[in-house]
């Protein structure tokens, strides 16, 4: 890999802490770092270049799950240095130009430079209209940016942030994180689908009835009210991560496989997304919020309740709906998403139901058959299932779903924030958000964003340690389904 300056910015905050110095210490450990790298890390605070390492290596032993041998440590750590500066003002850049040359110089390398952004939305475009006026991006080798989400708050601020990023990096050089496409199981997508003639052949509305995608999570709004009352599920997780889960899961096999053709059939996906009506919206989506509940045994506050939350919120903490993507592939097959706070279980899965053609088959009520159904879990437990009839062998030979199962819990899989770094250092944006998609995504949801604010469709209220409220239940049973 090419010699680099890893420029980061929010150096000091919980992020790097939690994920980006575990991730680049486990790089560092499995050889998947260049030989030579300067790290600068950025924050207000005054550090030294001393306190920067020393807040490293604590995080390391907090966070990472590799073996820490002194001697690694020590190396790992001499590629830090530190240097405070004031985002918004101009002249400290200067300061931290000459850190970067000092140090550039004392390594050898070209100026190859990665930005990342590891800080509050609000110093996105301060950072990089900086990088720019201060000449820091005028390199003799190449420059990229990391992003992290949010990115925007709807459309139209999405749409402004992109023009005003686009005035220093240009989208080749923007590498926007969502942290589930750096999940291993959602980069086995692509696998999965495309590498396999028997899955491909029945990847379209002949073979499958319908499609579920689930995020639950068990916390509540934690710490984060101000951001999250702000926010809701509908910015914090269905415009990113679950529209990306559903491009994943919707694209076709393109010509080649490269990242250009992989984010335009995603794209396609997009562009294909039937778009929410004002007056039918109720009838595809639904938006709930937590009540006071039962957590694993412990009682737990509704969410008007909790620290920083006003007793009159009406933000939404769950949200399902029913996706139509109007193309050759997938008209006719809904595809259901939800996903929520304070809900039963911590879980991430992809459930794809095949459609069930053999069901009248036997006369005995009792043989019925059950459904094909394709499982991929993705969190907190990575596995494929297949299910599919059987007699039972030991018994009375009635027929009965068995599954076929991969499952890679027992192994010691890489981090998200592991593979995304590596291939922002690579330069690979297969798994990073494109801007067509970002925009698309926010298109999608933007009519949500108005109906939830203008109160249009109504707030269901759900006990916190259920799977949600109970019209959720009913957008799938409408259709004759029910959730996986
Ligand atoms: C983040 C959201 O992007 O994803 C959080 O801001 C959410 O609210 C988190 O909890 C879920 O990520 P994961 O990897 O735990 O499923």
């Amino acid at each position: 890999m090419e010699s680099m300056t890893f420029v980061l910015f929010g150096a000091t905050g919980d992020l790097a802490k939690r994920k980006i110095y575990p991730a680049l210490f486990n790089l560092y450990m499995d050889k998947m770092m260049p030989e030579a790298i300067s790290i600068i890390g950025l924050g207000r605070r005054e550090w030294s270049h001393e306190t920067l390492q020393a807040h490293v290596k604590e995080a390391v032993h907090t966070y990472s799950d590799h073996e820490a041998d002194s001697e690694s440590m020590e190396s790992f750590l001499q590629n830090f240095r530190y240097c405070s500066l004031n985002v918004t003002d101009p002249e400290d850049y200067f300061k931290l130009e000459d850190l970067m040359l000092q140090r550039e110089e004392e390594l050898n390398i070209v100026q190859n430079r990665l930005f990342y952004l590891s800080v509050a939305p609000k110093f996105f475009e301060v950072i990089a209209a900086n990088i720019k006026e201060s000449g820091l991006s005028q390199t003799n080798g190449w420059k990229r940016l990391i992003i992290e989400k949010p990115f925007g708050n709807d459309l139209e601020t999405a749409r402004e942030l992109n023009r005003n990023l686009s005035e220093a990096f240009n989208e080749e050089e923007i590498f926007r994180i969502d942290h589930y496409l750096g999940k291993p199981m959602i980069q086995n997508l692509e696998t999965l689908e495309f590498a396999n003639p028997v899955l491909q052949s029945l990847w379209n509305n002949q073979y499958i009835s319908n499609v579920q995608i689930t995020a639950s999570e068990t916390v509540g709004v934690e710490k984060r009210a101000g951001y999250y009352d702000q926010s809701g599920a509908v910015r914090d997780m269905l415009q990113n991560h679950m529209l990306q889960m559903l491009m994943m899961t919707a694209m076709h096999v393109p010509q080649k496989i490269s990242p250009e053709q992989i984010r335009e059939v995603k794209k396609n996906v997009m562009e294909a997304l039937e778009p929410l009506q004002e007056d039918t919206l109720e009838e595809q989506v639904v938006r709930g919020q937590y009540t006071r509940g039962d957590i694993d045994g412990e009682e737990v506050n509704a969410y008007t309740e909790e620290t920083g939350v006003s007793a009159s919120s009406q933000n939404d903490t769950f949200v399902a709906a029913k996706l139509n993507i109007n193309n050759s592939f997938w008209q006719g097959v809904p595809f259901y998403l939800r996903t929520g706070k304070r809900l039963a279980q911590k879980s991430t899965r992809i459930v794809i139901e095949f459609k069930n053609p053999l069901k009248g088959l036997y006369d005995q009520e009792e043989e019925q058959t059950s459904p094909n159904l394709l499982t991929i879990e993705i969190n907190p437990n990575e596995s494929i299932t297949l299910q599919i009839n059987s007699k039972n062998l030991l018994r009375d030979g009635k027929i009965e779903p068995v599954n076929i199962n991969f499952s890679a819990n027992d192994k010691h899989l890489p981090q998200a924030y592991e593979l995304l770094i590596y291939d922002a250092m690579l330069g690979d944006p297969t798994f990073f958000a494109h801007w067509d998609e970002v925009e698309l995504s926010w298109k999608w949801v933007q009519p949500i964003l108005d109906a939830f604010k203008q109160n249009t469709v109504p707030l269901h209220l759900y006990e916190a340690g259920t799977m949600g409220p109970d019209a959720a239940e009913q957008l799938v049973e409408k259709d004759g389904f029910k959730w996986w």
